[in-house]
C-alpha cells in the first residue's frame, strides 16, 4: 500500500513532543511490514540541516497561499523516501509552533494551510512526481485539513487522521478562513466551523475516512464531555470510525542496554549500570550525592496539561517527613518555569531544575531516576511512561488515558500476581499524587519487592511491530470506506 504520511514533526529531524517520535518510528515501522510510507514534513532550517542529502523534486504553485519547493532525501537512519516543504514561512529559525515568549507565530494558519495543501497535491499526484497514494495519514490539526481537501476530490486516496492531542485544535477567526481560499460551504457546523470560528481539527475529525488516537482509553475519554474539547458529539458520531492504536516506543532509540546518551549501559539481570547512571546524574545536577535517596524526575513540556504544578506541591507536601529528591527538566508555561525554578531554588541539593530542551539529558534522567513522575491532568498515550519501564524507572502516573492503559499499579493483589509496574492514582490534586509517592517511598525500602517492579516492566514490550500492523488494519479499513462511499 502506498501511503503518504504527513506530519509537523518527526525524530531525527525536528521535535518539541511525542508527536515526533511517532512520526519517525511508525514509518519506518510499516516499512517493514513492506508498505510504501512515504513521509512529508516542512523544510525547517533545522530539519533541513540535518536531513542529509537533498534535491529539488517539484515546484507547487498553491495559490492564494504561495509557492513552494519539495526537496527530496530520506529520514535519516530509515529506508523511509521523504518529502521537506520548502516555503518561505517555513525558513524561519525557532521552534516549530512558537515564537520567543511562548506565543504561536503568527502566520501558523497559513503555514500548515500550505503543508495540507501540499500534501493533498502530492497524494493525488499532481506535481509530477510520478508517485500516487492509496493512504493519506494526518497527524493533529497543523496538516488535518488535508483529508478535507482530499474529500472533495473524485478518484482521491482513502484518509485517515490521527489525533495527538485533541487540546490543540487550530481555533482561528472568519477572516483565517477566508483568506485561506476554502470552500465557502465549509463554514458549516458540520464541516469546519466551530462555534463562529474555524477549527482546523474538524478537517481531520469531520472529513477522514477513519480517525485513530494514541491509546484505546483516549479514545473512549474524548467522546465524553470532560476531555472531548466541545468535539465530543461529533467523536460520538463517528464512533465506528474511531480507533485507539496505543503508541508504541522505538527501542533502537529508548532502550538502557545500548542508549549512547548513557555514562553507562545496563539491562535486566545487570542493573548496576543503573546506579552508576544515577550517581552521573545526581553529580550533573548538583543534587547531594546520595544513592540511598529516591529519586524522582520529570521530564516534560512545561503546559497544564502535564501536571507539574501538582508534583511541585506534592514535593512540597513530603519534604518535611520523607527523603527523597527531585529533578525537573522542560520547558513551556512561563509560570510554570518560574514555579519550578523557585522550588529548585529553595530546595538546593534535594531539588533541580533544568529549564529547557535537552534531548541527551532526557536519557540520561530516564535512566538515573528511581521514579518517573507523569501526573498529567489528560494524556492522550504518554510516551515517557513508556520509557521509564523500558530503563527500570517505575513510573507515578494519574489514571488517564494512555498512562491507564500501560502502567499497572503496585496494589497487594497486582504485587503478588507479579503484574505491578509502577504507582497509579485518580484525583488531580497534590495530596493524590503525594499518596501515591508516600506508596512508591515506602515501596522503595523493599529492595526485593522494587527489584521485582523493575523487572516486570524492563520486560514488557511496547515495540511498534504490533501497533503498525493496528494502523495497516485501519487504511485497510479507510479504503473499503473510501470505495464504499464512492459506489
Ligand atoms: P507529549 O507528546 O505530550 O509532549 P509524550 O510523553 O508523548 O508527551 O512525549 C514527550 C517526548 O518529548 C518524550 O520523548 C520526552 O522525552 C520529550 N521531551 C519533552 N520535553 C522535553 C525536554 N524539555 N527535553 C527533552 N525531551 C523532552
Ligand atoms: C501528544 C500527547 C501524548 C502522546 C503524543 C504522541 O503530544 O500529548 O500523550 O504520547 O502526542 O502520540
Amino acid at each position: 500500500m502506498r501511503v503518504l504520511f504527513v506530519a509537523s514533526e518527526a525524530v531525527p529531524l525536528v521535535k518539541t513532543g511525542g508527536l515526533g517520535d511517532v512520526a519517525g518510528a511508525l514509518p519506518p515501522a510499516l516499512r517493514r511490514l513492506r508498505q510504501d510510507v512515504r513521509l512529508l514534513l516542512p523544510a525547517y532550517p533545522e530539519a533541513r540541516a540535518r536531513a542529509g542529502r537533498l534535491r529539488p523534486a517539484a515546484r507547487l504553485t498553491l495559490p492564494p497561499l504561495g509557492e513552494a519547493v519539495l526537496l527530496a532525501g530520506r529520514l535519516p537512519g530509515t529506508s523511509v523516501p521523504l518529502w521537506l516543504l520548502d516555503a518561505p514561512a517555513f525558513r524561519r529559525e525557532g521552534h516549530p509552533y512558537t515564537a520567543p515568549g511562548g506565543h504561536d507565530w503568527p502566520d501558523n494558519p497559513q503555514r500548515f494551510a500550505l503543508l495540507a495543501r501540499a500534501a493533498a497535491e502530492i497524494a493525488l499526484d499532481r506535481c509530477g512526481l510520478g508517485w500516487r497514494a492509496d493512504v493519506l495519514h494526518a497527524h493533529d490539526w497543523q496538516t488535518a485539513l488535508a483529508p478535507a481537501l482530499l474529500a472533495a476530490e473524485r478518484d482521491r486516496p482513502a484518509t485517515v487522521f490521527t489525533i495527538h492531542n485533541l487540546a490543540y485544535r487550530g481555533i482561528y477567526g472568519r477572516e483565517v478562513f477566508d483568506a485561506l481560499g476554502l470552500p465557502a460551504a465549509w463554514w458549516h457546523p458540520e464541516a469546519l466551523e466551530f462555534w463562529g470560528a474555524m477549527a482546523f481539527i474538524k478537517g481531520g475529525l469531520a472529513f477522514a475516512d477513519r480517525i485513530t488516537t494514541v491509546s484505546p482509553t483516549y479514545a473512549r475519554e474524548i467522546r465524553t464531555p470532560t476531555h472531548g474539547e466541545g468535539l465530543d458529539g461529533l467523536l460520538r458520531a463517528r464512533s465506528e470510525r474511531l480507533h485507539g492504536i496505543l503508541n508504541g516506543v522505538d527501542y533502537a532509540l529508548w532502550d538502557p542496554r545500548h542508549d549512547p546518551h548513557l555514562p553507562c549501559r545496563y539491562g535486566p539481570g545487570r542493573l548496576q549500570g543503573k546506579a552508576a547512571c544515577k550517581a552521573a546524574l545526581q553529580a550533573e545536577l548538583g543534587l547531594e550525592p546520595d544513592p540511598a535517596a529516591p529519586l524522582v524526575v520529570h521530564v516534560g513540556r512545561l503546559v497544564a496539561q502535564k501536571g507539574v504544578d501538582l508534583l511541585v506541591d506534592a514535593a512540597a507536601a513530603l519534604w518535611p517527613r520523607r527523603r527523597f529528591q527531585l529533578a525537573v527538566l522542560g520547558t513551556g508555561d512561563p509560570a510554570l518555569e518560574r514555579a519550578v525554578r523557585d522550588a529548585a531554588a529553595a530546595h538546593p541539593g534535594r531539588m533541580a531544575a533544568r529549564i529547557g530542551y535537552d534531548e541527551a539529558l532526557a536519557h540520561r534522567m530516564e535512566a538515573g531516576a528511581d521514579l518517573f513522575a507523569m501526573p498529567s491532568r489528560f494524556e492522550p498515550c504518554g510516551l515517557s511512561q513508556l520509557y521509564s519501564l523500558r530503563y527500570g524507572t517505575l513510573p507515578v502516573v494519574r489514571r488517564t488515558g494512555g498512562l491507564a492503559d500501560t502502567v499497572i499499579d503496585a496494589l497487594p493483589h497486582h504485587l503478588r500476581a507479579g503484574l505491578a509496574t509502577g504507582f497509579v492514582f485518580d484525583q488531580a490534586e497534590p495530596w493524590a499524587l503525594a499518596e501515591a509517592l508516600g506508596r512508591a517511598l515506602d515501596l522503595y525500602r523493599d529492595r526485593r519487592a522494587w527489584r521485582r517492579l523493575q523487572d516486570t516492566g524492563m520486560g514488557l514490550d511496547f515495540g511498534w511491530p504490533e501497533s503498525a500492523r493496528q494502523y495497516l488494519a485501519v487504511y485497510r479499513a479507510a479504503v473499503a470506506d473510501r470505495d464504499a462511499a464512492v459506489l
